[in-house]
């Protein structure tokens, strides 16, 4: 499990967040009495969820502690359990939650053949399933993260193999949920992020897909060569606009089961 630093994270707060505001704009139910925010983080996905069912009960869910502090810093009222996304899938009831949503946590979670069942069992009837997760591997500014690390150079730096995200096929999803769900809605979405040059996207990666490759090396100096050569190999691909901005593309995969 990565280290997580709430403040690093939400320096992209705005674009983290638009997800969770896309997601919930086209979850088709009544009102939820509650809801469950799985992978919760900071906070911010909770906060959309919340917003847009404001008489909802709202509990946030999440394994790392300082992302929980975060969480009941800035929303005290709200309930903020710390828990495994798999445990809680495999201790809660059938039928028990309206909503159950999540915003770009289960790729950290493994094993989707066995979670995503539970979790849609979990579900109310006439509630739903939704959730979203980045779609990047493919993607230069996320496989140069693995290629960097598996180079000659690194390979034996790492003190064990970094675990890479866990993210399916949209037909690996469809068949998981299909046949159990009243209605299945899958889609893409390519954003672009505009961010101030290569290192930006150093800057974005530290606070998510870089954390468990930092967390394996032994020291701080490792750490900043390590960026530094990932930095290299992404400034040819990402060249500057006329403004000395890069875009990064960014596809997340959307799904909603109904019950
Ligand atoms: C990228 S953040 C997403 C935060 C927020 N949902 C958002 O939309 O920005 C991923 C979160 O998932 C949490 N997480 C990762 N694995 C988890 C697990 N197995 N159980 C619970 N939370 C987990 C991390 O601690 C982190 O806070």
């Amino acid at each position: 499990m990565p280290s997580w630093d709430s403040q690093q994270y939400l320096r992209f707060a705005q674009e983290r967040t638009q997800p969770s505001i896309d997601l919930t704009a086209r979850i088709a139910i009544d009102p939820p009495a509650r809801i469950v925010d799985l992978g919760c983080g900071p906070g911010n996905s909770t906060a959309v969820v919340a917003q847009r069912w404001p008489s909802s009960a709202v509990t946030g869910v999440d394994t790392s502690a300082a992302m929980l502090a975060t969480a009941r810093k800035d929303f005290p009222t709200r309930e903020w359990i710390q828990h495994d996304i798999t445990a809680w899938a495999a201790a809660t009831p059938p039928g028990s939650w309206p909503l159950v949503f999540s915003n770009a946590a289960f790729q950290w979670v493994p094993d989707h053949s066995t979670l995503l069942p539970r979790l849609f069992d979990a579900v109310a009837p006439g509630g739903a399933l939704a959730f979203q997760v980045p779609h990047t591997l493919e993607m230069p500014h996320h496989r140069l993260i693995h290629e960097v690390a598996n180079s000659a150079t690194w390979r034996s730096r790492f003190l064990q193999p970094p675990v890479s995200w866990h993210v399916e096929s949209a037909g690996f999803y469809y068949d998981a949920l299909a046949s159990r769900a009243a209605r299945l809605d899958l889609w893409f979405t390519d954003y672009i992020h505009v961010l101030d040059g290569p290192a930006g996207i150093v800057e974005w990666y530290r606070g998510t897909g870089l954390r468990p490759y930092l967390d394996l090396l032994p020291d701080a100096a490792a750490r900043e060569t390590y960026l530094r050569d990932y930095l290299t190999a992404l400034t040819p691909l990402y060249p500057r606009q006329a403004d000395g901005r890069v875009l990064m593309p960014f596809r997340r995969l959307f799904v909603i089961a109904y019950r």
